[in-house]
């Protein structure tokens, strides 16, 4: 397992996702029902850009700089934004949130998060950054297999998402066949 999310936290994909689950969960959150959050492949969940990893590739650059930098935001932005403006109280964006911390953020009391991330440092970094939050689990096991450990959820609504690195030739149509098995897990 080569790759590593902090050299690519920030650029202007992670940046498009992100705002996508940010309205998934503001849109799902309409209803009082709880929703379980799914993440296969989970990264560190928070991102220091200023740190060694970030700063070689300078792609966070490219993408959420460019936003912060903005003088006015579409209002649909808002609840993305509101992330990372709490962890960067002073206005200089340095903190970044992954996929985890965004949904911890973005999340209720008694909707409840269920974390996976395979390679062993991470892992270790997405469980120390999650920690003290009772609402979340941290699973450090095969992601590919989410699906048929983890569904169906208690929950009647789950947001899943599959992310692994695409560097692998076969990821793309993993996902479709876990997506499937998942869809196939839940009324
Ligand atoms: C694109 S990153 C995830 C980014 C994260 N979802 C976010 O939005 O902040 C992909 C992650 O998958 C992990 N990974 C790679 N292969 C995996 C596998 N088979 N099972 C679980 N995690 C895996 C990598 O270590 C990496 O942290």
């Amino acid at each position: 397992m080569n790759y590593r999310h902090a050299f690519h936290a920030g650029n202007h994909a992670d940046v498009l996702k992100h705002l996508v689950l940010s309205r998934i969960f503001a849109l799902l959150s309409r209803k009082e029902a709880p929703f379980a959050y799914l993440d296969s492949h989970a990264g560190v969940g928070l991102y220091d850009l200023a740190g060694d990893q970030a700063s070689r590739t300078g792609e966070w650059l490219q993408g959420i700089a460019r936003i912060w930098q903005a003088e006015a935001h579409p209002a649909l932005l808002d609840d993305y934004l509101g992330v990372i403006r709490q962890l960067n109280p002073d206005g200089t964006l340095r903190y970044y949130p992954g996929s985890p911390e965004l949904a911890r953020q973005l999340t209720r009391e008694q909707d409840r998060l269920q974390l996976n991330e395979k390679h062993p440092e991470d892992g270790a970094l997405l469980k120390d950054n999650m920690a003290g939050d009772r609402r979340v689990a941290v699973h450090r096991g095969e992601g590919w297999h989410v699906p048929r450990a983890l569904m169906p959820t208690q929950e009647k609504r789950v947001v899943l998402l599959i992310d692994p690195p695409f560097e692998q030739a076969d990821e793309l149509s993993r996902c479709v066949t876990a997506m499937k098995e998942a869809l196939g897990r839940m009324r």
